[in-house]
């Protein structure tokens, strides 16, 4: 039986890594200087606001990191996340795992106001929401890295790739994975990038089936039902995915699997699954090395922020309103 799953898991990811998504050799690269003669001050202009924003309350840090990563896992990182529903366009924000959860939207509205009076028309909200991402790790304690830029902003938007590709909170392993392969990331990458729940808060209806089940102990997670009850309502209460530093980007949300307590169900999987054998290997040295843990997230959002929408280069634009197309 395990042999099995395990097969069928296998040859899905083999299958699955020879989908090409993403960049294609001919986009035009990515580059860390691409603004420096037409908007020298935008890695300034965009630290200034994160500041105010993550120091006005520190889970925007969070906000900001996962508006990010849901933008890259739909067409690219082309900032097709942003834009607002209109009667022509059907935008990502409505898809089941951004409805009633996605938010954060007004600190990348207020960064690129602020560009738009520096430099008008020239950093697009791709480039800014990448920046941003990084500068609101720092700001809560993560690792610093160097942002390649140079994206275009998307004319379209995929309410149903938004339903698709994204993670949700109760699948498993093999379908956590599987989603970062399509996008070109690896398993190590995958590992990486959910230890951004380090930081940030999770609602009731994403952890209720997780709080509920038999949990080895965690009177923690336990706790929780107070918070989460079993029944109807409360669906949107938040809990705190690192309940030990809430608020600091380090490497405890391991540590926390390694005692069954990971608050999602995604997450305790890369230690707890039958099949999280590489998985578990990376949790573990996460937990324990979070130099390590630092480096290996550092070049996992570069890599992610690298899906590139290749149609954005050729029909995008620079948006003036992140929240729509240039008319
Ligand atoms: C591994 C697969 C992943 C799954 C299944 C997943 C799922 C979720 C869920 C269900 C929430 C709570 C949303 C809510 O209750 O409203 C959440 C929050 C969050 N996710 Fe993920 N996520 C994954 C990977 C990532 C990655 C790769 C990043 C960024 C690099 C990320 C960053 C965040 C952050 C910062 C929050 C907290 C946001 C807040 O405070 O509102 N996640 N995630």
């Amino acid at each position: 039986m395990a042999t099995s799953r395990l097969s069928v898991f296998l040859s899905l990811v083999v299958t699955l890594s020879t989908v090409p998504v993403g960049s294609l050799a001919s986009d035009p690269p990515l580059t860390l200087d691409y603004y420096s003669s037409s908007c020298p001050t935008v890695l300034e202009i965009v630290r200034k606001e994160m500041e105010c924003a993550v120091l006005s309350d520190p889970r925007n840090a969070a906000l900001v990191v996962r508006l990010h990563f849901h933008d890259c896992f739909v067409q690219g990182c082309d900032g097709s996340v942003l834009l607002d529903d209109t009667f022509t366009l059907k935008g990502e924000k409505t898809a089941s795992p951004n409805v009633n959860s996605l938010i954060g939207f007004e600190i990348i509205d207020r960064i690129k106001n602020y560009l738009e009076s520096e430099c008008p028309g020239i950093v697009s909200c791709a480039d800014i929401l990448t920046i941003a991402a990084r500068d609101a790790v720092i700001l809560v304690g993560g690792p610093y890295w160097d942002v390649p830029l140079g994206r275009k902003d998307s004319k379209t938007a995929s309410f149903e790739l938004a339903n698709e590709n994204i993670p949700t909170a109760n699948e498993d392993l093999r379908g956590i994975i599987s989603k970062f392969l399509y996008q070109g990331l690896s398993i190590t990458d995958t590992v990486a990038l959910a230890g951004a729940h380090t930081i940030g808060m999770a609602r009731c209806e994403n952890f209720r089936a997780r709080i509920y089940e038999d949990l080895g102990g965690s009177s923690h997670l336990s706790g929780l039902k107070s918070t989460c009850p079993a029944a109807e309502g409360g669906d949107d209460n938040i809990a705190p995915m690192d309940y030990v530093s809430p608020n600091v980007f380090d490497n405890s949300f391991y540590s926390l699997l390694l005692k069954n307590e990971g608050l999602l169900n995604s997450d305790q999987e890369m230690y707890s699954s039958v099949l999280a054998v590489q998985t578990k290997g990376l949790v573990r040295k996460y937990a324990e090395d979070s130099v390590a843990f630092f480096q290996q997230f550092s070049d996992s959002m570069v890599k992610m922020g690298n899906i590139t929408n290749s149609d954005s280069f050729v029909n995008g634009q620079v948006r003036k309103n992140c929240r729509f197309i240039n008319t």
